[in-house]
């Protein structure tokens, strides 16, 4: 260890060791114990990751107490209102905002991805048409690897960066399908002409009756919450994709797994279940019941939308999702949305709660999306698919990062055991 390194000292029983302590740009250090096992014979022991850092990264920043969310380097709420979703997807796979050239070539590129391959429409057939959407993703997804497969080879910089294209450009086509498919209407095939948020819109809400044409305000807002939910650092989902990719897995097969972990409820499948409890609490006189229920130990209901791994500060992303939600509903001219008039007061009346204010339990970017996305005529069940889509870019980028990072090897933790110790097997006549 240099000098001048700082270090960790760690008493262990009768040994002593020095820890490296590592500096990142901003943030928490972290204490280096890739070698406290091979030294001491110990492991660390942090269920759920909660003081853990499971990689370097340079791609997302979240400052937790603050309600910092930085995408390399740059505020979310900046990029919200200034940029769009293909410029920090951009951004996010590149390090860096794009010159115009870049821009519109990384564009071009995406827009000439987005159909599918044409027998991959067999796939949705062989689902039930009630299947819920993110079901039809999580398979449709996997079996990429079977049509794509000549951008399978993690090790080839060019078939990974075919497969980073092939992905971000086919998941609005492949979530509008799931959405076709379930509502019993002809797939749309992507029009090149439109945005990439346009795009999607298009693809999800035209007939070949009539013609859909959405709204600048309706593109914008979609266009702003993909942006929104691009990426956010090692959650859940992102160390799903990280994880199984370390296994050398291909791409398409690991943002599948990062698609089922999003589903759940505690993670992407809360905008779904916040919508569900909004509608199951259904009126202000019956929120002191759910803040209750909430509070209660021995009830396993929580708030959906509300608390956060990381923030324990206001969600940067509520905030402009709750900004984004008014606007759409001025557009379409829906001036008393019961649903968000009951979310905002069951918002004031949580942050006056002592439980949540002690606990730092804040909206978080579940809280507010639904609303929005049921006003622009999304079924609940499509919530996740929203979050599964515009994640996507996220997790290729990280997927990128962790696959060209030289210190990267496949991900192995270990346990503490305390299960049955040594025994020998007993027949079976002989046992009682
Ligand atoms: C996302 O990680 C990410 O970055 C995720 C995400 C992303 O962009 O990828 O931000 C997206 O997943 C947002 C979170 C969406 N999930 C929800 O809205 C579901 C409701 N929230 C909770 O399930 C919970 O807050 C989590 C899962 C989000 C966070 O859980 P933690 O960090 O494990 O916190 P915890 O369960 O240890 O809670 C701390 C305390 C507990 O009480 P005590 O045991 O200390 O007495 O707060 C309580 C919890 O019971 N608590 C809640 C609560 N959330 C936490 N109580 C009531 N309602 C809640 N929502």
């Amino acid at each position: 260890m240099g000098d001048n390194e700082q270090v960790a000292k760690l008493v262990a029983g009768d040994q002593e060791i020095d820890l490296p302590i590592m500096g990142g740009s901003v943030g928490p250090q972290v204490i280096d114990v890739s070698k406290l096992y091979g030294n001491t014979g110990f492991f660390t022991y942090d269920p759920g990751f909660t003081s853990t850092a499971s990689c370097e990264s340079k791609i997302t920043y979240i400052d937790g107490d603050e309600g910092v969310l930085l995408y390399r380097g740059y505020p979310i709420e900046e990029l919200a209102v200034k940029s769009d979703f293909p410029e920090v997807s951009y951004l996010l796979l590149n390090g860096e905002l794009p010159n115009k050239a870049e821009y519109e070539q990384f564009v071009h590129d995406v827009t000439y991805h987005t159909m599918l391959h044409e027998q991959m429409i067999n796939f949705y057939g062989g689902f039930r048409r009630d299947a819920h959407p993110m079901a039809i993703m999580c398979g449709v997804v996997g079996a990429l690897s079977a049509f794509y497969h000549d951008s399978t080879d993690i090790n080839d910089p060019h078939q990974r960066m075919v497969a980073s294209f092939r992905l971000v450009a086919k998941m609005p086509t492949i979530a509008a399908m799931a959405y076709k498919y379930s509502a019993g209407q002809p797939f749309i095939y992507p029009d090149n002409s439109l945005s990439y948020a346009e795009n999607f819109l298009n693809m999800t809400f035209s007939v070949p009756a009539e013609k859909y044409k959405a709204s600048p305000t309706l593109s914008k807002a979609m266009d702003r919450i993909f942006i929104l939910h691009a990426d956010h650092e090692q959650n859940a989902s992102t160390s799903t994709v990280r994880l199984a990719s370390s296994s050398g897995a291909n791409p398409f097969a690991c943002i599948a797994a990062g698609i089922a972990c999003l589903w759940g409820p505690a993670h992407g499948g809360a905008n779904e279940a916040v919508l569900k409890m909004l509608e199951e609490v259904g009126s202000v006189d019956k929120i002191p019941e759910f803040i209750a229920k909430a509070k209660d130990k021995n009830d396993p209901f929580r708030l959906m939308g509300f608390g956060h791994r990381v923030y324990k500060n206001y969600d940067p992303r509520a905030r402009v999702m709750q900004q984004t939600c008014h606007e759409v509903l001025g557009e379409l001219g829906i001036t008393d949305d019961p649903l968000l008039d009951l979310a905002m007061e069951l918002e004031r009346i949580a942050l006056e709660d002592e439980y949540f204010v002690e606990k730092k339990l804040y909206p978080n970017v579940d809280f507010y999306s639904g609303i929005i996305l049921r006003a622009m005529g999304f079924p609940t069940s499509m919530f996740t698919v929203l979050f599964a889509l515009a994640r996507t870019v996220g997790w290729v980028a990280q997927w990128n990062e962790m696959i060209e990072d030289p210190m990267q090897k496949i991900g192995r933790p270990r346990q503490l055991y305390t299960g049955a110790t040594k025994r020998s097997y007993v027949d079976l006549d002989a046992r009682g």
